[in-house]
């Protein structure tokens, strides 16, 4: 598919993995986009500016103090008429610089001075990705609406295993493309996250669930085109930009969100984690232990899912459903019990809070696996399947 960019700048930083900006540089002139190379001092200790001039068929600018632009500005110069910034690899130094709008080299100042929107591909060791100071980067670069793609799973050139690689170029070069029309038009409601259910002040039943894919899902979706709005459990997860979150605590509530707002959407993707059941009578005051062994009755919650897909006007429902065990037979069950179209199954095991999964698709056609990978390019996949779904049943949008 084409990319939606005709002028980009590909920005390359100190680490490793800028080895790898070579071959995504040749992927993305091979679109016929006329991609400007800049490069910070330490990304030409990993790569010479040489074999990107070659590639991008243009000189590669390092410097601020470049002669040849003309205006002697090339901070303005190089991004006017620029579709977009993007940064691979983006060093965890240089993320902590765009977070506090640092301008004290060709590349940052070129982003605090830009119009067009940023990507970043973040790569680094895992320690460095995991340490606070970057995940607080992190959270506050997508506040700002930057992009941020990746990281991914695997080994790193340090011998470690763990997070923190840059995706591969064909990844990023996925995560570029403009399914962005596709689901144009459509309204969609997500559920994220877990719930909790009140014992007393102080405690509560919880579960694992991160919220990652189903903020993965309601980005991807907004970048589809799709009008989004998440209903999210307690996360630590920033609010992607652009996207209306409600937040709620427990299932009851998420499913009174649910109920209020779901007449006029065209599709429900219930990714939550909803507890099965709450604490028949939550205590006001905090419990006190005693010598005796204490039972807590617990009622059913209602199935926010399956009470949607009963709906007289239902949406396009979409299921997921994390198994401990005999993966695609309990999804199946789930989807005909629920009535759904389209489950999504995954190992508990393989995705629960982690940033990569391996989802496998079930609808009336069968089982339709998906590469595992990282929660933001599977969100995609899953939401193109959707979107093919959508154009076979030829649902009109909701008015
Ligand atoms: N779900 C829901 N409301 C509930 C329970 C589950 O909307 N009270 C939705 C989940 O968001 C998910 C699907 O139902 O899309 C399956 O959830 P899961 O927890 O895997 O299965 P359950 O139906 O709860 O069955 P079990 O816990 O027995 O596996």
């Amino acid at each position: 598919m084409a990319l939606p960019y005709k002028k980009l700048i590909l920005g390359i930083t100190g680490g490793i993995a800028a080895y790898k900006a070579a071959e995504l540089l040749r992927l993305l002139v091979k679109q016929g986009i006329d991609v400007q190379v800049v490069m910070t001092e330490a990304a030409c200790q990993f790569i010479t500016p040489v074999t990107l001039q070659a590639l991008s068929g243009k000189p590669v600018f390092t410097s601020m103090w470049d002669a040849s632009i003309a205006n002697g500005m090339p901070h303005i110069e190089l991004s006017r008429g620029a579709d977009a910034i993007l940064i691979a690899p983006a060093s965890a130094d240089f993320l902590a610089k765009l977070v506090h709008g640092c301008a004290d080299d060709l590349l940052s100042t070129l982003c605090l001075a830009r119009e067009c929107p940023l990507l970043v591909a973040p790569a680094m060791n895992r320690q460095m990705w995991e340490n606070p100071a970057t995940q607080r980067n992190i959270e506050l670069l997508k506040q700002d609406g930057i992009r941020v793609l990746g990281p991914a799973e695997g080994e790193q050139a340090c011998g470690e295993t763990g997070l923190g690689r840059m995706l591969e170029p064909e990844d990023i070069i996925r995560l570029l493309e403009p399914s962005s029309g596709l689901l144009a038009g459509k309204r969609i409601l997500i559920t994220a996250g877990p719930t909790v259910e009140h014992i007393d002040p102080v405690r509560a039943i919880t579960n694992l669930s991160s919220g990652k894919m189903g903020y993965s899902i309601a980005e991807a979706a907004a970048q589809m085109g799709a009008e989004v709005l998440l209903i999210s459990g307690p996360v630590s997860l920033a609010p992607p930009a652009g996207i209306e979150v409600q937040s709620v605590i427990s299932a009851d509530d998420m499913l009174k969100a649910v109920l209020e707002n779901i007449g006029r959407q065209d599709v429900f993707i219930s990714v939550a984690a909803v507890s099965d059941y709450r604490v028949a009578q939550p205590s006001e005051q905090k419990l006190k232990k005693g010598a005796q062994t204490l039972s807590l009755e617990l009622l059913p919650n209602t199935d926010i899912l399956a009470k949607v897909a009963s709906l007289p006007d239902a949406p396009f429902c979409v299921g997921f459903a994390a198994e401990s065990e005999n993966l695609l037979d309990y999804a199946e069950q789930k989807r005909r019990a629920k009535k759904l179209p389209l489950i999504a199954a995954n190992l508990v095991s393989d995705s629960m809070g982690g940033d990569d999964t391996n989802l496998a698709l079930l609808d009336d056609t069968g089982a339709h696996p998906l590469p595992r990978g990282p929660k933001t390019i599977v969100a995609r996949q899953l939401l193109q399947h959707v979107a093919t779904m959508l154009d076979k049943t030829s649902r009109k949008p909701k008015p």
